[in-house]
């Protein structure tokens, strides 16, 4: 890569942020696509975000990206929100669009294009187990219910916050339907029957675990699963969703495909195809 004087910087904010995967990924594809652009990583705690969103205007960045624990505290700074993001009340893309910040939400593209890709599964008419009801969550509903998906149960450690999240979204989504579970054997037994797919929205794998009582018996045969924890190995849900007969996936589909959009966002190309899934299976 080669840098020179007109080389525009696009950026990760996160804290952590020395493990992103991103640069591994955008970097290659901008170089393939021959974009004169270098994509960095940069630490920055949610205490610094008004200084950080100050930079990219000052310094003319091209765009960036947000992880945690910055993508709804980002929103406040920004000149505008895109449909999406709004609902979700999160943004993970930032365009610089000549001075004008507009906060996107990519992860509703990323969470669909894996669901095609690595499961051949299309939510309309289907009906869908998250579980966990956290700010994850939040983009998956609306990328489900945006797709006309028939039903959706929330199943969530804390049950209030699983109702409240199904009671928020079932008044944005008339078409979907929309009841809340407690995240025990019994009612997760309740919610499996008849689901279509079941996804890992919440923080259940991060550190190697598994739950605990999950009713695998009462899962119907063969539905697939998706677990939004990303890893280059199965995470524990996804290696016994497996061992199960259930084809499943990890986040790492979802991660590619929500860089892919953001790439798009910025450069108004698109990105080489497949690259950056290639560059997070091969680490
Ligand atoms: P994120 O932004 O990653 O979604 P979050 O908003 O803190 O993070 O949400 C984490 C989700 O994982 C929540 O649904 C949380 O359940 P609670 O609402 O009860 O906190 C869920 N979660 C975290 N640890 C869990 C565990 N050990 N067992 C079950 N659910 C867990």
């Amino acid at each position: 890569m080669s840098i020179s004087g007109s080389t525009r910087i696009l950026a990760v904010f996160g804290d952590p942020i020395a493990h992103s995967l991103s640069p591994h990924m955008q970097n290659p594809a901008l170089q393939q696509a021959g974009i004169n652009a270098v994509y960095v990583a940069c630490h920055i705690p949610a205490k610094k975000i008004g200084d950080a969103v100050a930079a990219i205007r000052a310094l003319d960045f091209w765009g960036a990206n947000l992880t945690v624990p910055l993508k709804e505290v980002v929103c406040p700074h920004l000149d505008e929100l895109d449909a999406d993001a709004r609902l979700i009340g999160a943004v993970n893309t930032i365009v610089n669009d000549e001075g004008r910040l507009i906060g996107y939400n990519t992860d509703v593209y990323g969470f669909l294009s894996s669901l095609s890709i690595d499961l051949e599964f299309d939510p309309a008419g289907k009906r869908v187990l998250i579980l966990g009801a956290g700010g994850a969550c939040r983009a998956l509903v609306v990328a489900l219910g945006r797709s006309g998906a028939q039903e959706l149960r929330i199943a969530n450690r804390t049950f209030s916050r699983g109702e409240a999240l199904a009671a928020e979204f079932a008044t944005v989504f008339g078409e979907t339907q929309f009841s809340a579970y407690h995240l025990d054997h019994n009612d997760l037994g309740r919610a499996l029957d008849g689901a279509d797919l079941v996804v890992n929205a919440s923080s259940v794998g991060l550190k190697g675990n598994n739950f605990i009582g999950y009713p695998w018996e009462a899962m119907p045969q063969g539905i697939p699963v998706l677990d939004i924890v990303y890893s280059t190995s199965d995470t524990p849900f996804v290696a016994t969703a497996k061992s199960k007969g259930h084809p499943a996936t990890s986040g790492l589909g979802m991660l590619a495909g929500q860089g892919e959009r953001a790439f798009r966002l910025w450069t108004g190309v698109e990105p080489p195809q497949g690259v950056m899934r290639q560059c997070l299976m091969s680490r």
